[in-house]
């Protein structure tokens, strides 16, 4: 069902000082960032050759962000992304097979434009699992 790496999203604190790490230290090439208030973050992406990290700041008061990062004052990986070629019928097979889809299990329209589902970390391994239709 799950098809390519989409992307890895790491949440930080600071997203400047994480931009100087990946641009000067790591060497990669980084976007200008991107306020998404509708999802509560400020996001830079990350052009890999096989993927991308993304990089999630909290924005505004009710960021979904906001919890994880006081339990990991450092950043850390929020969520990581898998592409799906149609991402309802992925819900739905879920579903029936007991994985829990957050909110009400409608898509959302994620950060690249596409719809998207996130998928409970405890029926994952510990990882929060987003389901993007490309
Ligand atoms: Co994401």
């Amino acid at each position: 069902m799950i098809g390519r790496l989409n992307h890895v999203a790491i949440a930080v604190n600071n997203l400047e000082a994480a931009i100087a790490t990946y641009r000067d230290v790591l060497g990669a090439s980084v976007s200008a960032p991107l306020p998404q208030p509708e999802h509560g973050v400020t996001v830079v992406f990350i052009e890999l050759p096989n993927t991308k990290i993304e990089l999630l700041e909290a924005l505004g008061e009710a960021s979904p962000i906001a919890k994880f990062l006081e339990r990991n004052p450092d950043g850390g990986i929020h969520h990581i992304c898998y592409e799906v070629d149609d991402v309802i019928a992925a819900r739905d097979k879920l579903k029936s097979g007991g994985a829990r889809v957050l909110g009400d299990g409608t898509p959302r329209i994620g950060a690249h434009g596409k719809p998207v589902i996130f998928l409970h970390p405890k029926d994952f391994n510990g990882t929060l699992v987003e389901l993007e239709q490309v």
